[in-house]
This record gives C-alpha cells, structure tokens and sequence, in this order.
C-alpha cells in the first residue's frame, strides 16, 4: 500500500541539518534507566538512513506528562540508550530551545545526533504554540522537518503540528511503517481478516469495534472486554468487572452484526469465549482453573479465555490470511493467565499469515513472549491510542499536517 505523504526518501535531505520528532515516551527504571526500549529501537532505520546520508539530526520528543520543568523526566536517559544501540555517541542538551541548544547544534559535526530536552517541558508543546514551534525550528537550524513520533501522531502538539508551518515536513521510515501496515490490514486485506479483539474495556475501542465490524471477516473476544460481552449475552460471570453501562453500545454492535452477516450467523462472527479460566483476585493469581461458562461461581472472577476457546481461537486464526489482535485475551501480568495470549501469539506467527499487533499492553506482552522481540510478527506497533485511532479509520494530525506525496 502506497503511503500518501512524502517521506525522507522524496527529498534531497542528504547532508542536511534535520529535526527529527521521535516518541521516546518510554517507562524509566527506579533507578532512573529505560525500562523498554522498544519505541527507541524502533526509531532506529530513520535515524541510521539519516546519518548515511551525512545529515546533522536534532530529535526531541516527550517522555510522561510533566507539569514544568521536571528532572524526573529528562529525555538523558533515552539519550544514553539511543548512543548504546547507535554504538555510537548522542549528544544531549538539557534544554529545548534558546542559546545553549543553538550552540550545541552549531558546534555539532554532521553526521551526528543531538537530542533536545524533553518538549513538555515547554508549555507551548501541548498548546500547539506556532511560537514555540518557530523557536524549534530556529533554533536547531534545521532545513528539514522529519515526523517518526507515530506513538504520539494522534496528540496536536507543537511538535506534531505547528512545525509543519515553520519547516519542509515529510514522513520517517517508523511512520510511513506504521501507516501502511496498519491501513492495508484494515482497508486491503488478504482475506479471511481475523480481528483478535481483548483488554479491559469496551468502551475505550468502541470505534475500533465498530471499524472491525465492517471490515473483519470474524472478531473473536476475550479479555476483561468479553466479560461485558457475555454478561450482556445472559451470563453470569461472578465477580468479574462487567461495564453494565454499555448496554446501548452492545445494542449497536449486535444490529450492526446481524445486518451485516445474518441473525443465525451472529455468534459465529462475533465470537465468544465458551469457556474462562478463572482466579480469585486479589488472592489467587497463580492458579488456574478452567470452567464451562455454566459453571463460573459468584467469587470466580473470568481472568482469561478458557483452555478450550484458546484452541478455538488458535484454529480460526490459523485459518485466517490476515490477523490484527488489539488487547491481551486475559490477566497477561500473572502468567497463569496469560494462557490464552500465548496460544493466541503462537497461533499467529506460525501460518505465515500477515500479522498485526496494536501498541500498548498487547506490544508489551508479545514484546515479552517473542524469543525475536517482535520480529516474528508483520508488524508490532509503538502506538497506543494512535494505532487505535489509525485502525478505527480516524486520521492523525502527526499524520495529516505532512507534505503530500
Ligand atoms: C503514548 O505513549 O501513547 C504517546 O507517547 C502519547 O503520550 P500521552 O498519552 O502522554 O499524550
């Protein structure tokens, strides 16, 4: 699938000072290190395809929701593991803007990588301040604008948006990554498309559900979500956090459902678990036990699809050309119940099917499980609420503000 914007391949950039706007909003160690380093690695081929080109880079990006300056939330430690998995050095200014970036980057060789302060420490980054912006572009003296924050594209930032009014801004290889694999899974998929819906809410992917709905030859359920799905459906699932709110929301999905594949195919399309391991939580989380629906007591709390619907899942994904999976199918932290995510995750990358992962909990699990951390699927994504959006068909400003292809 063409991408629609231009990327750093459709510019002379070669040579070029380039700011680069990464997503480094990674989790920090107690002891002030990166926790996961995915979203950096994963900034790495525009980074190296920018240096072999001999250009001067200048990346920022945001780590947490400071309020003002904040040393808690420098970017210095995801400055220090860029320069480990570049092997070679980073250098870091632990300011945004004004004098001593200027310097820095003036005094910086080409060919090399400097990292600015974390953005939010500016009030005008989340303000979409054009001030800000200007004063970015000023004063990394870039000529080009380069956009690779695909975690962050669906935030109108300075950084996202502003900037794009103050420099020539085209596509990173991480973004124009992130774009095609997720788009084509969803608008051109080889077929059948298996959407592997979980995590613990309905009404936090209602759009998406609604996307996959139209587009997906099947959606199976599992997660906390599928409690809501069953209660909805009559069952009783003990003690298990149900959204009883979202009754309207299920109404819609079911007509949508059966409009679109028959009332006696319904249960077929929209599948649900038959059967749930349960726990006892807070208490019992190692133990798992697998019930029959039927059987579920009013203590039993539904942590994760049960023994049998994890086979059941694993054959429909086996069968499927396409699977894009958003949500773990159980309490994936305790691992006696993350069961079902496993046999979900082999199921996946052992048929050749293209296979796609929404960011957040679902990356953080099949980043762990993976002996290739990630590779041995299509694509994983570094993006939380932005891959979510992106597959409910809704477009990104990060995206959006870009120069046409
Ligand atoms: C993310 O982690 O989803 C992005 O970096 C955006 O961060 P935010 O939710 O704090 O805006």
């Amino acid at each position: 699938m063409k991408f629609y914007k231009r990327t750093i391949r459709d510019v002379p950039i070669a040579g070029k000072t380039v700011l680069v706007r990464v997503d480094y909003n990674v989790p920090l160690t107690d002891d002030g290190k990166v926790g996961d380093d995915f979203r950096i690695r994963a900034s790495l081929p525009t980074i190296k395809h920018l240096l072999k080109d001999g250009c001067k880079l200048v990346l920022m990006a945001h780590l947490g929701r400071p309020e003002g300056i904040d040393p808690k939330f420098s970017l210095e430690p995801a400055a220090q593991r860029l320069a480990e998995l570049l092997g070679e050095p980073v250098r870091f200014v632990d300011k945004t803007t004004g004098e001593k970036v200027r310097m820095a980057i003036k005094r910086a060789p080409k060919r090399s990588v400097t990292v600015i302060e974390n953005l939010r420490f500016n009030e005008g980054e989340k303000k979409n301040s054009e001030e800000f912006a200007k004063q970015l572009a000023k004063d990394s003296g870039a000529q080009y604008f380069v956009q690779d924050a695909f975690g962050n594209a669906h935030r109108e930032d300075a950084s996202m948006a502003a900037i794009t009014l103050c420099l020539p801004s085209v596509a990173g290889l991480l973004l124009e990554k992130e774009y095609t694999s997720i788009s084509s899974a969803m608008k051109h998929p080889e077929r059948p498309l298996v959407a592997v819906m979980g995590g613990a809410k309905v009404s936090d992917k209602i759009a998406v559900i609604d996307e996959f709905v139209k587009v997906a030859d099947r959606i199976v359920i599992g997660g906390a979500m599928a409690n809501t799905f069953l209660a909805y459906k009559g069952v009783n699932v003990g003690a298990s956090k149900v959204e009883s709110d979202q009754t309207e929301t299920l109404d819609k999905i079911y007509a949508d459902a059966e409009k679109k594949v028959g009332k006696e195919n319904v249960d077929e399309f929209l599948v649900l678990p038959m059967d749930v391991a349960v726990g006892k939580l807070p208490d019992e989380t190692k133990h798992r036990k697998s019930v029959m629906l039927a059987d579920i007591s009013a203590d039993d709390m539904c942590l994760d699809i049960g023994d049998a619907t994890a086979e059941k899942f694993a054959d429909i994904v086996a069968h499927a050309k396409t699977v894009v999976w958003n949500g773990t199918l159980g309490y994936a932290e305790a691992s006696a119940f993350a069961k079902g995510s496993e046999v979900l995750a082999e199921a996946m990358t052992s048929h050749g099917q293209d296979s796609i992962v929404g960011g957040g909990d679902t990356a953080d699990f099949v980043l762990h499980w993976d002996k290739k951390k990630g590779d041995s699927f299509n694509h994983v994504s570094t993006g939380g609420g932005a891959s979510l959006q992106l597959m409910a068909g809704e477009k990104l400003p990060g995206i959006e503000h870009l120069l046409d292809a």
